[in-house]
């Protein structure tokens, strides 16, 4: 498949402070990393930028963790998408759980900020997943469905080889509680056979689909090795040593 395999780390609202944040990267500089990977690390905004220049390994990208909507004006707190790609970064991840829960980002806000990312010229990593009782009602590709139709909306069938979407199912978030190799597969051919239906089957087998949850290197080597599985979204392990073992999944 032409989908190159991808590892992104987010940070989240972490390390708690920026000399622990730069030795993070300096674990990274010196790892020896698989060069088919493509890999992504979203440090906290504020340190977006010392931590771009902290990488001196050219294969690590760096990308933001929110950006809104609007370009400019009365938006009090916001960091615009244009901004980010002025500051040189490529990518930023929109939709993410904690957004839509903490920060009751709904499907269609979510949708608006990728729109404006894409025009920004960025790249987006699309988080999607369902809630503990979204999955025992039976409800989880319903969801994922109701989370990317909104984006569809939006979106050209050609600009989604700017799009990684990441499935990130809401109880393995953090829990310790992965989902197992055939739930994410499962969910992951779910997610295409929606794309095939509502966008083209060439965006369905060409768009990359992360699993995010709980991802260490104790379990990546397994769900790398499912068929559309495509990489993942890793916060914890992220901030360990063992990111690199996650890069090096399909090594
Ligand atoms: O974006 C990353 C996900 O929220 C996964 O977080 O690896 O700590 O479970 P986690």
């Amino acid at each position: 498949s032409t989908r190159q395999f991808f590892v992104g780390g987010n940070w989240k609202l972490n390390p708690t402070s920026l000399s622990k944040a730069k030795e993070l990267v300096e674990v990274l500089n010196k790892a020896e990393l698989d060069p088919k990977t493509e890999v992504v690390i979203s440090p906290p905004a504020l340190y977006l930028l010392p931590i771009q220049a902290a990488v001196t390994n050219k294969q690590i990208l760096v990308s933001a963790q929110n950006s809104f909507y609007k370009e400019s004006g009365a938006y009090t707190g916001e960091i615009s998408a244009s901004q980010i790609k002025e500051a040189g970064l490529p990518y930023v991840i929109l939709g993410h759980s904690e957004r839509r829960t903490i920060f009751h980002e709904t499907n269609e806000v979510v949708a608006l900020k990728t729109r404006a990312a894409l025009d920004a010229g960025l790249k987006v990593i699309l988080c999607i997943g369902e809630t503990l009782a979204q999955r025992e009602s039976g409800d989880t590709a319903k969801v994922c469905e109701e989370q990317l139709s909104a984006v569809v909306k939006q979106i050209k069938a050609e600009e989604w080889s700017n799009i990684v979407i990441a499935y990130e199912p809401v109880w393995a978030i953090g829990t310790g509680k992965v989902a197992t190799t055939a739930q994410a597969q499962e969910t992951h051919v779910d997610v295409r056979a929606y794309l095939a239906k509502a966008v083209t089957s060439l965006v369905a087998s060409e768009t990359r689909i992360l699993y995010g949850g709980s991802v260490n290197a104790a379990n990546a080597k397994d769900l790398a090795a499912q068929q559309d599985i495509d990489g993942f979204l890793v916060g914890g392990a992220s901030l360990k040593p063992e990111f690199i073992d996650i890069i090096n999944a399909r090594k």
